[in-house]
């Protein structure tokens, strides 16, 4: 018998098969569109086309494998978070989704502050309000687009839409429904007083549960999908929290670094501690009453793939860490800020711009490859310095998604966070987490964190260099990094304009 875990990316959509045993058996991708990026900070995808590429990866999955529909005893989703998906009263569609990246809603974050006002924002859902997140995005559809938001009747996250097409249902869970800037993330619900004071419909917004909770099931209409009718679907968790789980951070001590599009460092929390700064989200976790604290780079994987699709096209990820690896730490003194879509942790400014500063007619492009790469890790270091700052102890980081695949970068990371970096048996973060919460919520574990401890195994460690001449390199150019964005921020409005 098998579990399906399902995530719906940026880039793709996902399905993993995955035995008793915690085992993957199989595992099929279906790409998506490329987001649609019609001004500068925009970014949009069509639910249908996630819908789709889901369809051809769960039919891809189960064809691989030779498994049928009835061998599958549960399904849990991930995926991509934060982005508006908006369907109206026969369920189609109401516009294309403003997805995770997307920055354009700076003056509906404004208005927010204005009307709310930051403070009740922190306290009422334990964040900041932020371009990023779903709130905003739906005021900017109120404020531009009238027509379409008089036809919502339901607001889901991408997953969800997912799970909407899957069982019919409205539902989404805790980790997800964080990154909305409309939940209560200390009381694990929706936050009440925000959804009044800001006069939005009430029954727009789906029913939420726990991650590993069955929210309902498979449908005779998803049937076609070759996936049983009546198959059971649990909550499942944004595409972070079911990395987390699927790199087992279920427990206090130790870090997740998920390298994908976005980067994500992730650390687990017995109670909900937040940067007064808001410079890190503090969510619930997809662990029955736990939360997570987490700094999000925006432009991490992508960084490596607008070089590489820009300068030089053909070229494989591989073949590009390789040519990094001949240039030396510091990138003899060129630095590369990742902020091609602004910036989240730890600026919080969606007008940030990415930038290589320090070139010189000396440079080769080996250098600007590895400043690349240097610069995403320093930025993931700034999330891990303030994760630090909250007093979490991580001793030690365990690294996922593709940038995980490079040991040229994995070793890097060990000695930029100056702490051991360790790779783990499954690569599969978070389509892999999003099984092991199907295989709770249906019982073949008593919890997420038993899952977690028979499954997951660590099979790569990398320690920092213990030549002080390296920490003092990595650290001479991490100051100069720090040094630049407070620099550069006066001129990001002019460039904007
Ligand atoms: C997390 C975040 C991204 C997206 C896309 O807050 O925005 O990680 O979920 O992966």
């Amino acid at each position: 018998m098998y579990w399906l875990g399902i995530d719906i990316g940026t880039g793709g959509s996902r399905a993993l098969l995955v035995d008793r045993q915690g085992v993957v058996r199989a595992a099929f991708t279906a790409g998506h569109d490329d987001m649609t990026m019609e001004r500068p900070l925009w970014a949009e995808q069509r639910p249908e086309n996630w819908w789709d590429a889901a369809q051809l990866a769960i039919r891809g999955v189960l064809a691989q494998a030779g498994v049928k529909g009835d061998q599958i005893l549960g399904i849990g989703l991930s995926g991509q978070m934060h982005g508006l998906t908006l369907l109206d009263s026969a369920g189609a569609v109401v516009r294309p989704a403003l997805i995770w990246c997307d920055q354009r809603s700076q003056d509906q974050v404004d208005w927010i502050n204005a009307n709310v006002g930051a403070q009740n924002l922190l306290a009422w859902t334990a964040n900041p309000v932020l371009t990023g997140f779903t709130l905003p995005k739906l005021l900017w559809v109120r404020d531009h687009e009238p027509a379409n938001f008089a036809r919502i009747r339901h607001l889901l996250l991408p997953k969800d839409y997912i799970r909407f097409q899957l069982t019919g249902e409205f539902a989404t869970e805790v980790s997800d429904a964080s990154g909305t800037s409309l939940f209560d993330v200390v009381g694990r619900q929706w936050s009440w007083p925000l959804v009044e004071k800001l006069g939005l419909d009430k029954g727009i917004l789906p029913k939420v549960c726990e991650s590993q909770e069955v929210t309902g099931a498979v449908s005779a209409a998803a049937a076609a999908t070759g996936l049983k009718a009546g198959t059971p679907v649990v909550g499942g968790a944004g595409d972070q929290a079911a990395s987390a789980v699927g790199n087992g951070i279920v427990e206090t001590g130790i870090a997740s670094c998920t390298l994908g599009t976005s980067g994500v460092v992730f650390a687990h929390q017995d109670s909900p501690a937040y940067d007064p700064q808001g410079r890190v989200h503090t969510f619930c976790h997809a662990v029955p009453g736990k939360w997570h604290v987490m700094g999000v780079t925006q432009g991490a994987g992508l960084s490596l793939q607008w070089f590489r699709n820009q300068l030089t096209p053909g070229l494989s990820y591989d073949e590009l860490t390789a040519e990094a690896a001949r240039s030396p730490i510091g990138a003899q003194g060129l630095v590369w800020l990742p902020y091609l879509m602004g910036e989240r942790t730890p600026h919080l400014d969606a007008m940030a711009r990415a930038a290589w500063v320090g070139l010189t007619a000396k440079h080769t492009r080996a250098d600007m490859i590895r400043a690349v790469i240097e610069g995403v890790s320093y930025s993931q270091m700034d999330c891990l310095r303030i994760i630090d700052e909250l007093g979490a102890g991580i001793r030690s980081v365990r690294l996922s998604g593709g940038g995980a695949k490079s040991e040229f970068w994995r070793t890097m990371l060990a000695n930029i966070f100056a702490r051991p970096v360790v790779t783990l048996g499954t690569q599969e973060g978070s389509a892999f987490g999003a099984a092991l919460l199907a295989m709770t919520g249906t019982g073949a574990f008593a919890s997420v964190a038993e899952a977690c401890r028979a499954t997951v195994k660590i099979v790569d460690e990398r320690r920092p260099d213990p030549l002080p001449e390296t920490a003092t390199a990595y650290g001479k150019t991490y100051a100069a990094y720090r040094a630049l964005y407070p620099r550069l921020k006066p001129i990001y409005s002019a460039l904007s304009e």
